[in-house]
């Protein structure tokens, strides 16, 4: 909904269910003054501004739990999209530039015996580790770093990993926290993944390390600014690109949908929520 829509059509309403491509700053929330309730059908929340709910005494509510599954296992697609060079492949078929079978033909990397580092290690993150280590994975993981602090753990993680993953959600402190000087941590051989948030990667910093080699290759299914896409990945090989899929099952956005539904019912009832935020 466009935004002088959305400001126009939240006055006078007791709820708001709103999607992450719903900027629900505090403008949104100071036109919606009958607002009980912001009912955001994403795990994620960053859209909202919490605080300026908080404020007017609005709750906000997410959808937890009910899209670990879907996606967790969107993120093994990912990683063996890129490690096993699908997107490649599949170009050069559809291009009819595929010469036939041939032994050395866009050798990829075994998932077996190699590291996953998951950075962010909540609900997603241990249900992608799980899955990772029935594929043969070591698995190592770090927490969300102390607000303004540096993180060690993050270091070790990513010079040693072949894999990186990233499932810490988007706040000021994990804006950008894998930049340049992270990515240049990483092994020339590794792959980084990214199914959280576009800004927890400087993309033009990712740009520039694909086109070094620094990093063997990326997975991407979240953007900087959706649904724009840095130019300069576009073009590159090594990079698998998906248009923020992560929890697209069609049981899963019913069981999204579900849950904000019965939010948004609870709270207009007198009820608790069953899934605040902050
Ligand atoms: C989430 O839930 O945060 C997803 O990104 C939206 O599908």
């Amino acid at each position: 909904m466009p935004r002088e829509e959305l400001i126009a059509r939240v006055a006078g309403k007791q709820a708001l269910v709103s999607m992450v491509t719903d900027a629900v700053d505090a403008s949104v929330i100071a036109a919606g003054t009958d607002l009980k309730l912001i009912a955001n059908v994403a795990v994620g929340y960053n859209n909202v501004d919490v605080a300026a709910a908080k404020a007017r005494g609005i709750i906000v509510t997410n959808t937890p739990d009910v899209l670990t599954d879907a996606t967790a296992d969107f993120t093994l697609a990912l990683i063996l999209a890129v490690t096993r060079r699908l997107g490649e492949g599949e170009r050069m078929v559809r291009r009819g530039a595929w010469p036939g079978w041939a032994f050395d033909q866009l050798l990829g990397m075994q998932l077996r015996g190699r590291q996953l580092g998951i950075v962010g290690y909540g609900r997603i993150g241990q249900a992608v580790a799980i899955r990772a280590e029935a594929f043969g994975m070591t698995v190592v993981h770090t927490g969300r770093p102390a607000p303004g602090a540096r993180d060690s753990g993050l270091d070790r993680l990513l010079s040693t990993s072949d894999v990186v993953s990233l499932h810490v959600p988007l706040t000021p402190d994990t804006k950008h926290l894998i930049g340049q000087a992270q990515l240049a941590r990483m092994k020339r051989s590794a792959y980084l993944i990214n199914t959280t948030r576009g800004p927890v990667v400087d993309e033009a910093a990712l740009a520039w390390a694909l086109r070094q080699h620094l990093i063997a290759g990326a997975a991407l299914d979240v953007y900087e600014r959706e649904p724009e896409v840095h130019p300069d990945l576009l073009s590159l090989e090594n990079v698998v690109l998906a248009p923020h899929l992560g929890s697209a099952t069609t049981e899963t956005r019913t069981a999204m949908a579900d849950l904000a539904a019965s939010n948004v019912i609870a709270v207009l009832g007198g009820h608790a929520p069953l899934t605040p935020v902050g």
